[in-house]
């Protein structure tokens, strides 16, 4: 699905309707060069997971945690991350919370991530943003 954002609240509105989708255990990938809209659409994924605080860029923490009424969005940005470190996020057990969903912003190429995922690749047009969804959960 290919879809235009002509303004910050469409991006936010497109992360509350995926966020409505999401069920424990699912994992959502986030693509996009810097500025393209990454944190804006966790924003409405948070919503979604009945989270009414605040959603802010974990690029220095690795990863934020938001326990929503619904369902617990574990945020993660890798951008930072070191070569290394990739096993130490600990995804398998994240995947595994009982009410967790995992959303990662710059999901490296060299981490396996398990296929059953959505994928959003958000790019910059004119003054807003194009972005292309593709769900591959298991039956849908
Ligand atoms: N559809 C849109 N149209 C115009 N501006 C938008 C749109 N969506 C988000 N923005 C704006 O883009 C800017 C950057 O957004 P955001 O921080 O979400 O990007 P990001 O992809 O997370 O960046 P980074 O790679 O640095 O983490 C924000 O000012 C936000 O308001
Ligand atoms: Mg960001």
């Amino acid at each position: 699905m290919k879809l235009s954002l002509a303004v910050e609240a469409e991006t936010i509105r497109l992360g509350e309707i995926i966020g409505r989708s999401l069920e424990a255990g699912d994992l959502v990938l986030l693509h996009g060069e810097l500025g393209a809209g990454k944190t804006t659409l966790v924003r409405g994924l948070a919503r979604a997971a009945g989270y009414r605080g605040r959603v802010s860029s974990p690029t220095f923490a690795l990863a934020h945690v938001y326990r929503g009424s619904r369902l617990t969005l574990h945020h993660l940005d890798l951008y930072r991350l070191e070569g290394g470190d990739v096993g130490e996020l600990g995804l398998d057990e994240l995947l595994h919370d009982p009410r967790g969903v995992v959303v990662v912003e710059w999901p490296r190429a060299d981490v396996r991530w398990p296929s059953r995922r959505v994928e959003v690749r958000l790019t910059h047009a004119k003054s807003g943003r194009r972005v292309r969804v593709r769900d591959r959960r298991r039956g849908r």
